[in-house]
């Protein structure tokens, strides 16, 4: 990304939401290396207090290797000066009133300062129970809405979604946003007041029956997959997902709204560093239990193509569709798709040889000190 582009972002106040997690995470490490003189970032985190939501976001985000380049290049002191000068992490939860921010003078303070929102929090679970995916995904995105329209400076809300809204649909896929009530089963219809009546009514089934904390799990889970698999989504997160853009969309009004769907988001290409990556989650699970040689063969296609974005990809997308859009106003919510294979397919048959080649030459070893082959 040019830095002329992130200039733009000199002075700004900047509220993002799941910042503990894998991307937002990279996108705060940009902003903190390549703008310094970003005037605040406002980090919503899940804790119990402020204090707790800075003590996570030292521990997790900070302290992680991620910020590796900053501290060596720059110094601990640099880095330590520059968090607590410029981040004010704040505990809070999207899928509560006013984001979970129970101090209403803070509030207050935050719908006058903040320029943009950055909303990438969200439950990533694929079977996630029905009701929190619901909590989360949907009701947390219209939370995140109302806080943005209480800003008086926002004009662009930002969202990150998934290219995994479009489901199983194939060829060219345009960046066309949804309308409400629509499906990707196209003889039904989505109501989202009767999904969470829905979730209601098996709540109140499994209280009258005593259900354990397990059975309820199972049993709101399963309710997930199959409203998912009625309307045409894989699973409970795309179809959650696929909800919030809905709401978001609904309830718009003036305010800007992009949406950015990337597809599977791994490790950083160039920045800070090459292929940085934490947790283990998509093509990484199959990587990794290949290189622990529990992965021997895999059914597939050689030729189909896999579609991945690494993370500072996305990111720059996120920060360049912001500024693209900042002054602009559109009647439409504004979709980009992140993703690979149109320009730069990768095959499985590749991705199968690069795994065979890295693991040839950088074996690994099992418990008892022998290499994998
Ligand atoms: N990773 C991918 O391959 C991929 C691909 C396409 C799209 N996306 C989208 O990209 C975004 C970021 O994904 P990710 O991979 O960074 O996910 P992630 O690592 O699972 O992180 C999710 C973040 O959201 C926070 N969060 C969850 N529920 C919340 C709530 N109720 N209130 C406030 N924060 C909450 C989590 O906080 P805690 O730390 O407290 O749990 C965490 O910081 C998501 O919107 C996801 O749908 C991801």
């Amino acid at each position: 990304m040019e830095s002329r582009t992130i200039e733009q972002f000199q002075g700004k106040t900047i509220l993002i939401t799941g910042a503990t997690g894998f991307l937002a995470k990279i996108l705060v490490e940009k902003i903190l290396r390549v703008q310094p003189n970003v005037k605040k970032l406002y980090l919503l985190i899940r804790a119990s207090n402020n204090n707790s939501a800075r003590q996570r976001f030292t521990n997790e985000v900070v302290m992680s290797g991620l910020f590796n380049v900053t501290r060596e290049k720059m110094g601990t002191i640099y880095l330590s000066s520059l968090v607590e000068d410029k981040v004010l992490p704040i505990s809070g939860d999207i899928s509560k009133k006013n984001m979970g921010i129970k101090n209403s003078q803070l509030r207050e303070h935050m719908f006058k300062e903040i320029d943009i929102i950055i909303n990438s929090a969200a439950t990533t679970n694929f079977d996630e129970r029905y009701d929190i995916a619901m909590n989360i995904n949907v009701i947390g995105a219209k939370n995140v809405l109302k806080f943005a329209k209480s800003c008086k400076k926002v004009k662009t809300l930002l969202h990150v979604s998934t290219a995994y809204v479009c489901g199983k649909t194939t060829g060219i896929l345009s960046e066309k946003s949804f309308v409400m009530g629509e499906t990707l089963n196209k003889n039904s219809y989505l109501d989202m007041d009767k999904e969470r009546s829905i979730i209601a009514s098996k709540f109140k089934e499994l209280r009258a029956q005593n259900a354990t904390p397990k059975e309820l799990t199972i049993a709101m889970k399963e309710l997930g997959l199959q409203r998912a698999s009625l309307h045409g989504w894989q699973n409970t997160y795309a179809f959650t997902k696929a909800m919030g853009e809905v709401v978001l969309g609904h309830l718009k009004e003036n305010l800007q709204i992009v949406i950015i769907r990337p597809t599977v988001i791994t490790s950083t290409y160039k920045e800070p560093f090459p292929g940085w990556i934490e947790g283990v989650k998509t093509v990484d699970s199959f990587i990794l239990a290949y290189g622990k040689g529990v992965l021997n063969f895999y059914y597939g296609d050689p030729n189909s193509k896999f579609d991945a974005i690494p993370g500072d990809m996305v990111v720059n997308t996120i920060l360049a569709a912001v500024l693209a859009h900042e002054n602009q106003y559109s009647e439409e919510v504004v979709i980009y798709h992140s993703s690979s294979s149109l320009n730069n397919p990768l095959k499985l048959s590749d991705l199968m040889l690069y795994t065979f080649h890295y693991f040839t030459k950088n074996p690994w070893g099992n418990k008892d000190g022998k290499t994998i082959k």
